[in-house]
């Protein structure tokens, strides 16, 4: 056996140092190094002076005349998954999906292993036994036609054995966390162990030509456990996200090779699986027959696709001496700023006053394009005056109060005539350009927040 010898790591970011360490020097974490063994470097020789033999044969080409080969995408038949990935699966890529606990990771794994029919599909678990993906399978599938394998095995050596044998089109793990590689002697989960784990599953899936999807737990504050260099080491990095008490799941890609990060799939979860929510602007507008203050809804784009999404505020009189703040689905800090303009340039006195935010649906916004709104919301609540629920918003607001433009308006306008808005407000300077006669609805140029509180209230 080769000579070993330890090292520590930080189990929060990967960080190693040859001695312990009380705070990590790279994230700044306190109590997070753990020893571990890892395996003795065989050659001490740099790799620039090793012997000609050992050379590697790659020489470097002029980009032109490299040849560009078609990447070959494989349907997974899952509609949202394929636009998140890219417009479908790449051959030989390696996509991490993390998720909280609970949250559908495994079920959509899984319905997408029983779903791909005509290819030959290893699913290996080192969490669940036969029994209980059976029982998930069952409430997934009435029949499940596929070629789908499950195997519970948590050794790489043994899985690689495995999957000689089989030889699949398409491997699952779930999770890469319970994997333990035999070249190195620390306990699974640990970064040693996560990183040589990932990176045979890399090297299997780049000279193979088969896609890998590895499924990785997040730690509580939200990043995939292990370190930031798994990230870094596979192509597309999922996030599979939601309110576990809302029946809404978001997959959001963070890092892709192969298309756009940022891009969306929403799932419904029902008692036989995960649903495609193909429609997401119908289900995130409540249904609701009365107006009511304090809603405000805004004509907001998540990766490539618009949506219309509901803003709720509640505005009352502080109860205690400091007033709360509290935002849920958006930024607490932008809207504290959002709040200062209101105060500052609109002079509404909201300093002594509660304010709560929701956006509908558990879904998180990032967009700016939602500025607007959530400001409309706020004053309706604290005015207690309602906004017509056939008006919406896209604009960004500046800290003097000013309307913002904002991308893609056309997408935007589209999706809000398609579903029967009457009224959208945007900035004016998104108005150059724009063939109003294409949409039924009016479409309203501001260029302050009093203009558009002038024509609502
Ligand atoms: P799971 O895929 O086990 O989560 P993860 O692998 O991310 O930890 O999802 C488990 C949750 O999903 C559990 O709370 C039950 C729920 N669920 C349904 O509501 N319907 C279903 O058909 C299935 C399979 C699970
Ligand atoms: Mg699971």
């Amino acid at each position: 056996m080769a000579k070993t010898k330890s090292a520590y790591f930080c189990q929060n970011c990967g960080y190693e140092s040859a001695k312990w360490l009380g705070k990590c020097p790279s994230c700044n974490q306190w109590n997070t190094f753990v020893e571990e063994l890892v395996e003795k470097q065989s050659s001490s020789v740099p790799a620039w002076k090793t012997t000609p033999g050992s050379q590697r044969s790659n020489k470097p080409n002029k980009v032109e005349n490299i040849e560009s080969s078609m990447e070959t995408r494989i349907p997974t038949g899952d509609q949202e998954l394929d636009r998140v990935l890219g417009g479908g699966l790449v051959t030989g890529s390696v996509t991490l999906i993390g998720g909280e606990p609970g949250i559908g990771k495994s079920t959509l794994m899984l319905q997408l292993a029983l779903n791909m029919t005509q290819k030959r599909i290893l699913y290996i678990s080192g969490e669940e036994s036969e029994q209980q993906i059976k029982m998930r399978a069952e409430r997934i599938t009435t029949s499940p036609k596929a070629e789908c394998y499950i195997l519970t095995e948590t050794s790489t050596q043994n899985i690689f054995k495995q999957i000689q044998q089989l030889d699949p089109e398409l491997v699952i793990v779930d999770s890469i966390q319970t994997l333990h590689s035999s070249q190195i002697e620390s306990t699974p989960g640990s970064v040693s162990q996560v990183r040589e784990c990932t990176a045979e599953l890399l090297r299997f899936a780049k000279e193979t030509n088969t896609p890998v999807f590895l499924i990785g737990h997040i730690t509580k504050d939200g990043a995939i456990a292990g370190p930031k260099i798994l990230e870094h080491m596979v192509d597309t990095v999922l996030q599979f996200e939601g309110d576990r008490h809302h029946i809404y799941r978001i997959l959001r890609s963070i890092k892709n090779r192969f298309g756009a990060a940022a891009e969306l799939g929403i799932y419904a979860m029902n008692g036989n699986g995960l649903r495609e929510v193909t429609n997401p602007s119908e289900i995130l507008l409540s249904q609701r027959d009365e107006e009511l203050s304090g809603i405000a809804i805004s004509a907001t784009l998540e990766g490539a696709r618009p949506m219309l999404i509901e803003t709720q505020a509640l505005v009352s009189v502080a109860a205690y001496g400091t007033p709360q703040r509290s935002a849920t689905g958006f930024d607490t800090r932008r809207m504290n700023m959002l709040l200062a303009v209101l105060e500052k340039r609109c002079g509404f006195r909201l300093s002594t006053r509660d304010v709560f935010l929701n956006i509908a649906g558990g879904i998180k916004v990032e967009d700016p394009a939602i500025d607007l709104a959530v400001l409309v919301a706020i004053i309706s609540s604290h005015e207690d005056i309602s906004v017509s629920s056939k008006i919406c918003f896209a604009a960004e607001v500046g800290l003097s109060g000013e309307i913002r433009a904002v991308n893609r308006i056309d997408q935007r306008i589209s999706e809000a005539d398609k579903l029967g808005f009457e009224r959208i407000f945007v900035s004016r300077y998104n108005m150059k350009g724009l063939t109003k006669e294409k949409y039924s609805l009016e479409i309203i140029g501001v260029s302050k927040i009093e203009d558009v509180f002038t024509a609502l209230f």
